[in-house]
């Protein structure tokens, strides 16, 4: 019997499986993660980890219990033992990350933490071009600042990471929802406006008018945004406090020079914004072209029992950033690949591989007991500058020959630490 991957999930095998998909291969992966790391830490963000699971009640407290996350696509189960709690896969890594932040007491350490975390999350959702039900977010919390610099900050952060990753066509589109004092009245004047036009909305629309009616903004049923369209607008409705904390983002990111365009319809599909909530698309993806979403949420953590402090942050698909990418990435070279000219001779150029090895030096030799000419066609294949060959002559004489795979013909026998020095020179060169 043959298996697969579970339905909506991916394997990422090395590049030189050449799977059709180009973004499915660790070393684009890991050079993406490293130009990541890169920007987080230019930033001064600090990377956090949290388990893949949380209990299941942490998810209805904070993503909400009317979002389609909690609503319809997690994965949950049962613990084991006499408790019988119940349990999720994180949908989103925010509420775990917020958890962790009260449960170590970290602000009581420092009152403000600038976060980053990459990892796995689980959403059971139709899969289809760009959305898995295991997929990878990477993204920042930055926890205990209600100051609109923090906001653009995220933003600007995330057009590095863009930029970073070589991803051009991208767009940002930022809204202000309001805060505890204004989003009672645009909640009233969005029922008002709905209700006489209820049976035209879909199914969900009419449920939702009651349980959270801002949602009906995020719907994608084509009648439903035609209609939406023409509702009151948050930031008409919202308070004095909440459109100076609009104006100072706006001006942030003007000064820093982030194209965004300001888009009454982004609401975002989580139950803790507050204020400014943003989302990158691209135009390079299909249906699925949300690259990333974030906001403010300033009562999150006071609602999770902890003190009453602001904080915004983002999360973006890395399968989307990197199927956005324009341009591939190339495997790691090795530095050399060993060649064996007889059989005998494969234990002592097993040892000079473990010796160049432990010198620093990256690279490898057949394990398959190919021909000659199968292992200098490996050696060409692996991308190694050099091929180091082991004859009887040069083991005769304590030596390997050196073949530089750039300069065809061009050998030399040298010792293993002429070797070592010379592999050590040419990679620099
Ligand atoms: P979100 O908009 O639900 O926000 O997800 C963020 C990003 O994760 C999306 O823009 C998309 O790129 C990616 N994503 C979501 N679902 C899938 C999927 N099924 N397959 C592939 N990629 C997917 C959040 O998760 C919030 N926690 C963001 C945040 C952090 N807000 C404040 N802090």
């Amino acid at each position: 019997m043959k298996f697969r991957a579970p339905e909506g999930t991916r394997d990422i095998p090395p590049a030189q499986a050449e799977t059709a998909e180009r973004w499915r291969n660790t070393a684009l992966w890991q050079s993406l993660e490293a130009k990541v790391r890169e920007c987080f830490a230019r930033f001064g963000y600090e990377e956090i980890r949290t388990p893949i699971f949380e209990l299941t009640e942490l998810f209805h407290k904070s993503s909400g219990e009317t979002s389609d996350v909690v609503e319809k696509e997690m994965f949950s189960f049962k613990g084991r033992g006499e408790k019988g709690e119940s349990f999720s896969l994180r949908p989103e890594l925010t509420p775990g990350t917020i958890r962790a932040v009260l449960e170590d007491s970290l602000l009581e350490k420092k009152s403000f933490w600038k976060l980053w975390y990459m990892g796995p999350a689980f959403r059971g959702e139709a899969p289809q071009a760009g959305r898995f039900r295991q997929f990878t977010q990477l993204g920042v919390e930055a926890v205990g600042s209600a100051d609109p610099l923090v906001d653009a900050e995220t933003m600007i952060l995330f057009a590095e990471i863009l930029k970073s990753a070589g991803v051009a066509a991208w767009e940002l589109r930022i809204n202000s929802i309001g805060c505890g004092t204004c989003r009672g009245g645009y909640r009233e004047a969005l029922r008002a406006a709905v209700t006489p036009e209820l049976p035209k909305y879909c199914e969900n629309c009419r449920r939702r008018v009651e349980r959270n009616v801002f949602r009906i903004l995020d719907c994608k049923v084509p009648g439903c945004v035609a209609l939406s369209s023409l509702l009151p607008a948050a930031i008409d409705h919202a308070c004095a406090a909440c459109r100076g904390h609009m104006a100072s983002v706006e001006e942030a990111l003007k000064g820093a020079g982030t194209p965004y365009t300001v888009d009454p319809r982004i609401v975002r599909g989580l139950d803790y914004y507050t204020r400014t909530v943003f989302e990158f698309s691209s135009s390079s993806l299909g249906a699925q072209n949300a690259l990333c979403g974030g906001g403010r949420y300033d009562t999150l953590v006071r609602d999770m029992g902890g003190p009453d402090v602001g904080s915004v942050g983002f999360a973006a698909g890395v399968e989307r950033i990197l199927l956005a990418m324009e341009q591939g990435a190339a495997a790691a070279r090795p530095d050399f690949f060993a060649v064996a000219i007889r059989p005998e001779l494969r234990a002592p150029l097993f040892e000079a591989v473990n010796r160049l090895r432990r010198a620093g030096l990256s690279g490898d030799m057949d394990f398959e007991g190919k021909s000659i000419k199968a292992q200098f066609r490996r050696a060409d294949k692996s991308g190694a500058r050099y091929a180091l060959v082991l004859g009887p002559e040069e083991a005769a004489q304590g030596k390997v020959k050196l073949k530089d795979m750039l300069k065809e013909g061009e050998e030399r026998a040298v010792s293993l630490d002429e070797a070592a020095a010379a592999l050590k020179e040419g990679v620099r060169s």
